[in-house]
């Protein structure tokens, strides 16, 4: 079995390039990271890699005249590294499309919510003030607008009569160490393919049952 060689893309904490860290380091994982790139100096996602004896760079947006100029820096970075796919974690830059369709099917990223419900930011915050009774997160591949792209993978979470927005976080987070990992197995090992505006699933279980909140009683 080739490897497939990834790159993350971390502008903080670093708790799903973590996860991902971690699933990487089983030998039989079809993905090793070999790169872990941030935007910030300094940031917590560094130290992760550096532990993990993972190689780092830092290309600082703000070092850059423009975003394309920064993207181009971060392209070269990824390239020479050899990698094959990108692994967007907590990265809060917009990619442009140039960006994009240049790692068109190799791009992929976590998203706190069950998309195309709640893009964008404070995620938990508006799922409660909706009043949904599932929330969750996605993987998704990456199109140029902002959480938009074919999922590949989502974990549910019910949401509780008495949820606040950080206990909510808490156990999506949780969830999304869960199914980032999953999802770059499927991606590495070519059974997930993004085809237009969804996924192609192959060699994979289908999921059965049905979840409802509140439960019946
Ligand atoms: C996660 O909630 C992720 O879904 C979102 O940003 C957060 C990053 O957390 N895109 P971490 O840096 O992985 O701990």
């Amino acid at each position: 079995m080739t490897r497939k060689r990834v790159g993350v893309l971390v502008s903080g904490r670093g708790s799903n390039l973590q996860a991902l860290l971690d699933a990487c380091a089983a030998p039989d994982f079809p993905a090793e990271i070999v790169l872990v790139v941030s935007n910030i100096p300094g940031v917590q996602g560094l130290t992760r890699a550096y532990k993990a004896g993972v190689p780092t760079a830092t290309v600082n947006h703000r070092d850059y005249p423009s975003r394309e100029a920064f993207e181009a820096a971060l392209d070269a970075t990824l390239r020479a590294a050899g990698v094959d796919i990108v692994c967007l974690a907590g990265f809060m830059r917009v990619l442009t499309a140039g960006f994009v369709e240049a790692w068109a099917g190799r791009l992929i990223n976590v998203h706190p919510s069950l998309l195309p419900a709640f893009k964008g930011l404070h995620t938990h915050e508006r799922a409660l003030a909706a009043g949904v009774r599932f929330h969750g997160c996605s993987v998704h591949f990456v199109k140029a607008d902002v959480d938009a792209g074919p999922v590949i993978v989502q974990g549910v979470v019910p949401v509780r009569p008495d949820d606040s927005a950080e206990a909510l976080a808490t156990r999506v987070l949780a969830v999304e160490h869960k199914i980032y990992p999953h999802a770059l197995r499927l991606v590495a090992e070519g059974r997930a393919r993004a085809l237009d505006d969804r996924v192609e699933l192959a060699h994979v279980p289908s999921r059965d049952g049905v979840l409802i909140n509140p439960p019946l009683e």
